[in-house]
This record gives C-alpha cells, sequence and structure tokens, in this order.
C-alpha cells in the first residue's frame, strides 16, 4: 500500500511570485501578532485563549469574530470571512498583498529592502553592481560625446534641436550619441578599466571571435533609467533613413534590464503622476520627451511592446488610472485593445484616448500649448466601454453579428474587472449605451469569470482515474459528478484537506524507521497513485502546491496555507484548522487519559483516503448501472466487465476499510 519512494512530477504550477522577498515576508508574518493588529482596527475581549469582537465585515450586534493569537487567523462565524494576519489587512483595507505586507513592515519597523542574501546571491549581487556601474559610465560617454565631439555635435544634436528638444530638456533625459565608429565606446571602457566580459553582459559590446565591437554606433541614444534613477539599458536611434536599418536598437536583456518590468519615463514621471493621480500611457521615446517638454510630465512609454502585467503594475504603485494614448492605426487599436484587459484585471480604471488621424502623441503635442492639449484630452479621453462600442458601433448599427461581437468584447473587458460593484457600474452603462438588458449583460459575466476561475484552477495534467493495475479507470471522478453525490464528495474531500492541514508533517511511522512518511506525502503518493484529482478546485490548489513544496524539500506545514497569498487558500486553511481544532483537540476520552487525533492518524489517514476512494468506486457502479440499462448489444458485455472490475475492486477496498475502521 505504501510506496516509500514517492517520485514527485514536477506540474507546472502556477504559485505566486512575491516582489518582496520570502525571507522577509516570513518576517513580517512572524512578528506581526494578530490580535495586536486587529484591535488597531475593532475592539476585541479576550475569551478563553482567544479573542471575540464585532465583526468589521458584516453587520452584527452580537460578536461573532474570532482572533486566534495561537495560530495566527481571524474567522467570523457570521460571515464567514476568515484568515491570516496579511488577509485581515488586505480585506479591511482594500489593498493587496504586497500592500498589506508594506503596511505591517510599516507598524513593526521592518525594513523591507533589507535581505540577507546566499553567496551565490552575493556574487549575482556584484555583477549586477559592476553591470550598473558600467551603464552608468556609458551613460556618460554618450552624452559627453552629444556635447563635445565633433559629429556628436554635428549630427547628434543637431537632430535634436531640429525636432525640437530644448537643452534642458536634452539633460534632464540624458540622450546621448554614439559615435559611428567601430568601437569608441569599448576602447574606452576598456581603458577605464572595466572588464570585457561585463561590457558584454551589458550588451553595450558584442564579441566577434576575438575582436570587440560597440553595439551601437551613429544613433541617438536614449538611456532607460529604473525607478531610482539608474541607467538600466538604453536605446538608440539611427539616424539614417536606409529602410535595411532598424529605426531602435535597444539593449539585450540582462541581470539589470528585464524589459517587461520596465517603464520608459518612469523615473521622470512618478512625482507627477501622484500629483495628477493619473498616468499617461503612450508608445515610444519620443512621445515621453514631447509631452514632457509641452508640460505634461505624468506620462511613461511601454517602448513600442505589448504592455505586460509587470509594468501595469509598476503604474499601480502611483496610481489607479491609466489613460492610454494611441494613434488611430489599425495595429494600435489591436496592442491597446489587449492592454486594456490587463489593466482592468489589476483592479485599475483605464480611459483610452484618440489622436487626430495621423497624429502620435510627439507630433500632437507639437501642435497647440498646453491649454489646449490638456482640453482635448478631456473633451476626447473614453472609458473602455464607450471607446470599444464607439470603435464598432458605425458598422454595427445594422449588422447583428458585428453587434454581437462588439457586446462579448465589452462583456469580455468587464468580466476582466475584479471589483464587483466597479463591474456593475459598467454593466449599467454597457446596458444602456447597447441597449440590452442588464439581466443579459449580468449572466455574460458570470460565465465569463466562472470560465476563468475554473481555468486557473484547473490542474494541467489530464485526469485518469485507475484504483489497482487491473481496475478500469473511472469517469465519474472526474466528470462533473451530480449535484447531489458532489456534497458528499466533496465532504470526503473535505476530511483529506483537514487532515493534510492539521497533521501534515507529522509522520505516520515512527520517524526512525524506513517506512515513515508524513501525512502530506501520504495523501499525495494515494492520490497520484490512482491518479485522482480533487473536485474542489481549492483543495486541488492545496495538494498541488504541497507538491510544490515537497519537490523543493519543504515539508508543507498549516502555516504555508493559513498565511498563503492566495485568499481562497487561507480561508480554507483558516476555516478548516478552526473547525477542527475541537476535534483534534479532543478526540475521546479513554479511562485515564484523553486520546487525541493524533494518537489515531496511522489509522484515520488510510481509511480516510480508502473511504474516498471506495465511494468514487460505488459512485462510478452507479453510474455504469444506469448504462447499463439503456445500453445496445455491442456496448453491452464491455460494460458488464467493466461492472465486474469495479464490484471487485469495491469489495477489496471494503475489506481493507473494515481492517481500518477506527470508530
Ligand atoms: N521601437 C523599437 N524598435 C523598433 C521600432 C520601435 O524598440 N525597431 C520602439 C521604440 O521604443 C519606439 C517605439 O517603439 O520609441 C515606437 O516606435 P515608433 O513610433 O516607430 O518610434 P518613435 O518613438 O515615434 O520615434 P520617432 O518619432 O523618432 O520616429
Ligand atoms: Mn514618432
Amino acid at each position: 500500500m505504501l510506496h516509500k519512494n514517492i517520485i514527485y512530477k514536477s506540474y507546472n504550477i502556477q504559485i505566486y511570485k512575491p516582489m518582496i522577498d520570502p525571507s522577509t515576508i516570513e518576517r513580517i508574518i512572524d512578528t506581526a501578532e494578530i490580535a495586536d493588529v486587529i484591535q488597531d482596527f475593532i475592539t476585541l475581549k479576550k475569551r478563553g485563549v482567544n479573542h471575540i469582537g464585532l465583526c468589521p465585515f458584516h453587520n452584527e450586534k452580537t460578536p461573532s469574530f474570532t482572533v486566534s493569537p495561537a495560530k495566527g487567523i481571524y474567522k467570523c462565524f457570521g460571515c464567514g470571512k476568515g484568515g491570516n494576519v496579511v488577509n485581515f489587512v488586505m480585506e479591511h483595507e482594500n489593498i493587496s498583498w504586497p500592500e498589506a505586507l508594506k503596511f505591517l513592515a510599516r507598524k513593526y519597523g521592518i525594513e523591507i529592502a533589507e535581505r540577507e542574501v546566499t553567496d551565490e546571491e552575493k556574487e549575482k549581487q556584484g555583477e549586477r553592481e559592476s553591470m550598473l556601474l558600467l551603464t552608468g559610465f556609458a551613460r556618460k560617454f554618450y552624452t559627453d560625446t552629444l556635447v563635445n565631439n565633433e559629429e556628436g555635435l554635428a549630427v547628434g544634436l543637431t537632430y535634436l534641436k531640429e525636432r525640437g528638444y530644448r537643452k534642458n530638456l536634452i539633460d534632464k533625459f540624458e540622450l546621448g550619441y554614439s559615435p559611428s565608429t567601430w568601437d569608441s565606446l569599448t576602447q574606452h571602457a576598456v581603458k577605464n578599466g572595466y572588464k570585457p566580459d561585463v561590457l558584454e553582459k551589458t550588451g553595450l559590446t558584442i564579441r566577434k571571435g576575438e575582436k570587440l565591437f560597440d553595439r551601437f554606433n551613429g544613433r541617438i541614444i536614449f538611456p532607460i533609467h529604473s525607478l531610482s534613477g539608474k541607467v538600466l539599458a538604453f536605446g538608440a536611434r539611427t539616424l539614417k533613413q536606409d529602410k535595411n536599418t532598424a529605426k531602435y536598437l535597444n539593449s539585450p536583456e540582462s541581470e539589470i534590464y528585464h524589459k517587461s518590468r520596465v517603464l520608459y519615463g518612469l523615473y521622470f514621471a512618478k512625482r507627477a503622476i501622484v500629483q495628477s493621480d493619473k498616468c499617461y500611457l503612450v508608445e515610444g521615446y519620443t512621445d515621453v520627451l514631447s509631452l514632457h517638454q509641452a508640460g505634461i510630465e505624468n506620462v511613461v512609454a511601454s517602448s513600442g511592446t505589448a504592455l505586460t502585467n509587470d509594468q501595469i503594475r509598476l503604474i499601480k504603485r502611483f496610481t489607479n488610472n491609466i489613460t492610454v494614448f494611441y494613434d488611430s492605426d489599425q495595429a494600435g487599436i489591436n496592442a491597446s485593445m489587449r492592454g486594456i484587459d490587463l489593466i482592468l484585471a489589476e483592479g485599475m480604471n483605464v480611459k483610452i484616448l484618440t489622436l487626430p488621424e495621423g497624429e502620435d502623441p510627439d507630433s500632437f503635442s507639437k501642435k497647440g500649448n498646453l491649454e489646449s492639449f490638456r482640453d482635448y484630452i478631456s473633451n476626447n479621453e473614453l472609458d473602455f466601454v464607450l471607446f470599444k462600442t464607439r470603435l464598432l458601433s458605425e458598422e454595427s448599427k445594422s449588422d447583428p453579428v458585428i453587434k454581437s461581437r462588439m457586446i462579448s468584447d465589452v462583456v469580455g473587458s468587464i468580466a476582466k474587472i475584479p471589483d464587483r460593484i466597479t463591474r456593475m457600474v459598467y454593466i449599467k452603462e454597457c446596458s444602456v449605451i447597447l441597449q440590452i438588458e442588464e439581466k443579459i449583460l449580468y449572466t455574460e459575466t458570470d460565465e465569463i469569470r466562472k470560465k476563468i476561475a475554473e481555468k486557473n484552477l484547473k490542474s494541467e495534467y489530464t485526469q485518469r482515474v485507475s484504483l489497482s493495475e487491473n481496475s478500469p479507470k473511472l469517469s465519474v471522478a472526474n466528470s462533473a459528478a451530480k449535484t447531489n453525490s458532489r456534497s458528499e464528495r466533496e465532504n470526503h474531500e473535505r476530511e483529506i484537506i483537514r487532515l493534510l492541514l492539521n497533521h501534515g508533517e507529522k509522520y505516520l511511522y515512527n520517524q526512525d524507521d524506513d517506512k515513515s512518511i508524513t501525512v502530506t506525502g501520504f495523501i499525495i503518493n494515494e492520490l497520484e497513485r490512482d491518479e485522482l484529482d480533487l473536485s474542489n478546485p481549492v483543495y486541488n490548489s492545496i495538494i498541488n502546491e504541497c507538491k510544490k513544496l515537497i519537490a523543493s524539500n519543504i515539508i508543507p506545514t498549516e502555516k504555508n496555507f493559513s498565511n498563503h497569498a492566495d485568499i481562497e487558500i487561507s480561508h480554507t486553511a483558516a476555516d478548516l484548522l478552526s473547525s477542527s481544532y475541537d476535534i483534534s483537540k479532543i478526540w475521546k476520552r479513554k479511562e485515564n487519559y484523553i486520546e487525541t487525533e493524533e494518537d489515531k492518524l496511522i489509522q484515520l489517514v488510510p481509511s480516510t483516503i480508502l473511504a474516498y476512494k471506495s465511494f468514487l468506486v460505488r459512485e462510478e457502479l452507479k453510474d455504469t448501472e444506469k448504462k447499463l440499462k439503456v445500453a445496445g448489444n455491442d456496448e453491452s458485455l464491455l460494460l458488464q466487465q467493466r461492472y465486474m472490475m469495479l464490484k471487485n475492486t469495491n469489495i477489496q477496498l471494503a475489506k481493507q476499510l473494515g481492517n481500518r475502521t477506527v470508530f
């Protein structure tokens, strides 16, 4: 029955990637005392080992909100809300997981940037630092070339001046020029003690055999700054008209430059973004520059690539409001459509500004003055519902096919919005504009949201079930079970997860015995053996999380789940950890001592699993029986065989179960 050596396949499991390093997160959670934190918001009274109070999440007169300092969790028995200290702050303050962590870090004076680094990390750190030193050095070389070098002045600076960029703007953005030689920068850097391998790593230098060449020559240089103003990379625009020369060359991805996590201009825009509580998003370097010069400083560029989630989150640190500028060409429309959904999914407000035919932000900002530009923006920016409907409305008036496509497009975007109330607002608006009943739109959005949720939670691998070599594969186990049996199935699953959460790291056998296995290991092993998935997606995520932790040699404990970033997981954990509190403490009174659940694990865990499997087999039997009744002749024989095999498996399981019954 027990497999000692379990091989855990590495499934493609989505886990939360924190921006704050794990050890700091752990320290914050360890330091933050849950009752202490919650007491900042509501009054708590001590009741035994717990604290109780009036629930802040629903209206109540008698307290059913319970805080357990020992377990570090809260739970409201009135409205069902529960979780760990971070969840509480998230829920109460309506902020994200990292924001809640930062909130707690501030309260307890924990420095977030501080982290303990491994030797390998130190090396990486050293590498990053030398790369940053070099990019800083190169930046200076390029700016010096622009204003001191003959070619730089004649070609580079002249070009920038012709485009109308003033000296103070050029200085501020540290624009530069790379001479049209083979290796000026590389030579200069090596002479100043920079190592060739660092030059290569930053992408400033390209090696061909023994020879080193500059990546950029004869180009205008746009340094790309980090949030704190360090130069991470460069964009470089050619001045040639030649069609075969790429207009822009950019630094390659490197240890210091991850294109998808950087926004051009953010360093110079962040103050203005906070002040105006809004961020304008444009496509290119020159758009950012021209808007700045026109007096609009809350602007960043995605640098020609599709917007990424990381970039949106960068903006979200400073504001919740984004206005996407786009030129009215078709490619632009499609690109910004995808971007809109991503922004909505981050819970941000998005507006779209269409510029007049043939204009981009760069050209348009040079047409009028600041006031006229501001007027144009406020008169023309549209929320996404209006934008999308306008886009298609001309054709769609008479064409029902186009109209329905447009509706599902708009509804698809609305469904991405995490906040229910915001969704409601947009549904109302959409209903008026498109003249469709709100009810229909609600149903549609709910459908889409359900699908998204299912897709996110469904594990990657195909689901097959077998209970032993000669038992048939189960289909009920994986089909959507009938409603009445689903609840029974979930009860089985709930009990399995409850045991896993409460006792997962405990050993089923003597620790020194070579047959020993943890409760978690046993459960996972048993489920994998028969390729069983749990039907409840949250339970399934918990199992997957366990596999993931075990794969990296971590024995999962209750803390991994009660402190989990996924609120559904931490809620479930809080629920199952608290509901079991009484049962797990006092299992059964025997003559002189209290027998705990822990003492019984060696029987309890296997029999819980067996009961689950036996239930699935019985369901499959029922199903086969039904099919037999309506089966044709040729089908019937196969079904009969299957029926017999299942019957046999069922008997085997019942026997094992009988041997193990604890009650
Ligand atoms: N881009 C790029 N590589 C290219 C073309 C474009 O990285 N070969 C990126 C640049 O960040 C550029 C942006 O896409 O700024 C927008 O491209 P485009 O509109 O062609 O350039 P502009 O910034 O408008 O430059 P200019 O006004 O000088 O033509
Ligand atoms: Mn342009």
